[in-house]
């Protein structure tokens, strides 16, 4: 009988947020950082990181072997291209996991073939089983990815996926990598491989969309209808162009829809929300308002007739608690007179360790300096307050040490700043068309970086208007495009960090070669 594994009715959640969704421009990640979600993940459910793609540089490498020497409930994946130096640098950085995976893939369309490996349909076949022998002296748990199979001929996928099972292919992952797909056919796609290859049974069925079309959801639950055990997908569909299948609105719908699907999922979903804030405070990207989920307006009834059912009866409107994805779960941590080993004590709770005595004191004195300003402290504020540690410690070459802004009515506003460069410091001022930007103008007299802002965006970290301002900048230069955060109670301030942050990061080496290039 078929597909034996296949009916077991527990969804396999394989989280690429560290992987493709770092893919997403300005998203690279510090090692740090991608710990940290890594922890986050862990504390989720996910069964599978997909910590990277460790080919790709020697940051990547070692930010999957960390990974893996700390995650001990997940699978730790890295992405490999079909070639021996990828894999090879795959199964080393895995090595030390409790459970490791190498995740191979080769192009399997027409289209990419001919233009872009320049190789037959021969020649793929052969260097996808090769890419699953070398793995497999590394791990027993490979996975297999045919790229662009939503652009594959039928035929040939069956070829290929029949012989990378015959190598030992644990995982057969069908992507959809330029997101063309809609839902019916996607589930019948899956349906049909399942059906036509052979041992279809003693392997896990993926599925991997993307959102060009808006159908990412919607194209990997009709997948799961198809047969498909594993969901790839990303926190706040963060990824490659219009990003991936969203990780909290798969879940939800597979939980939400029980009576459909009677499938599960491990993912304890009071974590989600709390996920979602880390991956977006970390990476940069705001997430908007009236997203499903992790939305600040999720849950919000404005019309006076649904606040009115909600109140008489709660079903009336909401089909999810807000409670059971994790909102109101930011617990008030926090005051002024928490002293440092209650401060300890809480950022380990949250999956935050600072390694050194010295990183330590320097966050506690600015949880100090916060909670003079702001009554309540929140997680949110100590992940917005470690971030800026973490910020400082990887990239040591431009700091705010001063900042006044004269801004009045009538008046052109203007700024006095000091930065340090590498324990230098340097004075300028300007003026500019607001406050943030006398402050930009003035940083640039002193860096003349050329950079070109990109975006700049303002998120309260919390509610009321002492809560912390977490500003955005998007720069771009010389084709990098990096992201820089900065959080503080006062948000010009917070943007003159948020722009040191990303000239940092434009310094740094953080080179990346997109594994879909
Ligand atoms: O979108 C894609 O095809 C991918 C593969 C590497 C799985 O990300
Ligand atoms: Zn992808």
């Amino acid at each position: 009988m078929k597909q034996d594994q296949n009916q077991q009715n527990q969804i396999i959640i394989f989280d690429t947020t560290l992987r493709d969704g770092e893919q997403s421009p300005g998203a690279a990640m510090t090692k740090e950082e991608k710990i940290r979600i890594a922890r986050q993940l862990e504390k989720l459910g996910v069964n599978v990181i997909e910590a990277g793609f460790a080919a790709a540089s020697p940051g990547d490498f070692d930010a999957i072997h960390e990974i893996a020497k700390i995650i001990k409930n997940s699978t730790v994946c890295s992405l490999a291209r079909a070639s021996e130096n990828d894999v090879r640098r795959a199964g080393e950085a895995i090595k030390p996991a409790v459970s490791g995976r190498i995740h191979t893939f080769i192009a399997t369309s027409k289209i990419h073939m001919e233009n872009k490996l320049r190789m037959t349909e021969n020649q793929v076949v052969e260097r996808a089983v090769q890419a699953v022998k070398w793995a497999l002296e590394y791990t027993d748990d490979v996975e297999f990815s045919a790229e662009d199979a939503v652009r594959s001929e039928m035929d040939f996928l069956v070829r290929v996926f029949d012989a990378v099972i015959e190598a030992g292919a644990k995982t057969i992952n069908v992507p959809d990598t330029v997101g063309y797909s809609i839902p019916a056919p996607w589930g019948e796609r899956m349906a049909e491989l399942i059906k036509r290859v052979k041992n279809s049974d003693k392997v896990i069925w993926s599925t991997h969309c993307h959102n060009d079309l808006g159908m990412a959801v919607a194209n990997s639950l009709a997948a799961v209808m198809g047969g498909a055990r594993q969901v790839e997908c990303t926190i706040n569909g963060l990824g490659e162009r219009a990003g991936n299948a969203s990780l909290e609105e798969v879940v939800m719908a597979i939980k939400t829809r029980s009576d459909i699907f009677n499938l599960t999922t491990r993912i304890d979903t009071a974590q989600i929300v709390p996920t979602s804030k880390l991956v977006s405070s970390i990476t940069g990207y705001p997430v908007q308002p009236n997203k499903a989920i992790v939305g600040a307006n999720a849950f919000a009834h404005e019309s006076g007739i649904h606040q009115d059912g909600v109140l008489k009866h709660r079903e009336t409107y909401e089909i999810m608690r807000a409670e059971d994805v994790g909102w109101n779960a930011n617990k008030l941590t926090l005051g002024k007179l928490s002293g440092r080993n209650a401060f300890r004590t809480r950022l380990k709770e949250l999956g935050i360790e600072l390694e050194t005595e010295d990183l330590l004191n320097a966050a506690f004195a600015r949880f100090k300096d916060l909670a003079d300003k702001k009554s309540e402290i929140f997680d949110e504020d100590l992940h917005a307050l470690v971030s800026d540690e973490f910020v400082h410690e990887a990239s040591e070459n431009y700091k705010l040490v001063y900042l006044q802004v004269a801004s009045q009515t009538g008046e052109i506003p203007h700024a006095f700043i000091t930065v340090s460069d590498n324990g230098i410091e340097h004075k300028s001022e300007s003026d500019g068309g607001g406050p943030v930007d006398a402050a930009f103008k003035a940083i640039e007299r002193i860096v003349n970086s050329g950079a070109e802002l990109l975006l700049y965006s303002v998120n309260n970290i919390t509610s009321g208007t002492d809560a912390q301002g977490e500003v955005t900048v998007r720069l771009s230069k010389g084709g990098r495009i990096v992201n820089g955060q900065g959080a503080d109670t006062d948000i010009v301030i917070a943007s003159a960090k948020a722009y040191l942050n990303g000239l940092n990061k434009l310094h740094s080496k953080l080179e990346k070669m997109n594994p879909q290039v």
